[in-house]
């Protein structure tokens, strides 16, 4: 097991966008992010400024709460924005088709603490803290050894 950890801090919405977009521009297909933190820490805002890297400042994201999957298209891969915060078991992640999409796609998963069980070793965790007004992120790299290039953001 390999972890490299980073930590940023975000004052506002810049530091969210900027940290967002930099790791889309080095996003690989098979990629899988997890984002994780209490309901309000800016996750949501974090996952809309990486699809927009892709789609435009104009592009529409919803947060995916009710529809716990939403997919967008990019020229490199499909993107796929999951909330799992609905899921109440587990063996849901099945249902969902988490293994195909995992494989093709690149990844952003709220609330992925639902899916423990069968969370996939390699993959970044973006861990959002709240404290005392202070917003900041710990980005934890786990057995991201061929993407290395992540580790430099
Ligand atoms: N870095 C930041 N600085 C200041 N406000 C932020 C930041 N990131 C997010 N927010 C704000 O915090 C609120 C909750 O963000 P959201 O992304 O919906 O959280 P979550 O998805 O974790 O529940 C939103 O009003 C958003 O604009
Ligand atoms: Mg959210």
């Amino acid at each position: 097991m390999s972890e490299i950890y980073k930590i940023h801090f975000l004052p506002d919405e810049q530091h969210t966008k900027t940290l967002a977009e930099s790791l889309a521009k080095s996003a690989k297909k098979g990629d899988i992010f997890f984002l994780r933190g209490d309901l309000g820490v800016g996750k949501t805002t974090f996952a809309r400024y990486f699809i927009r890297f892709f789609l435009g400042e104009n592009e529409v994201v919803p947060s995916p709460t009710f529809t716990l999957v939403q997919s967008y298209d990019t020229k490199a891969f499909p993107l796929w924005h999951i909330d799992l915060y609905r899921l109440e078991d587990p063996e849901e992640t099945f249902e969902l088709g988490l293994e195909e999409i995992f494989e093709n796609g690149v990844c952003l998963i709220e609330w992925p603490e639902r899916m423990m069980a069968y969370a996939p070793e390699k993959r970044i965790d973006l861990s959002f803290f709240q404290e005392e007004g202070e917003r900041k992120v710990i980005v934890k790299y786990l057995n991201q050894h061929e993407t290395y290039e992540h580790t430099k953001i």
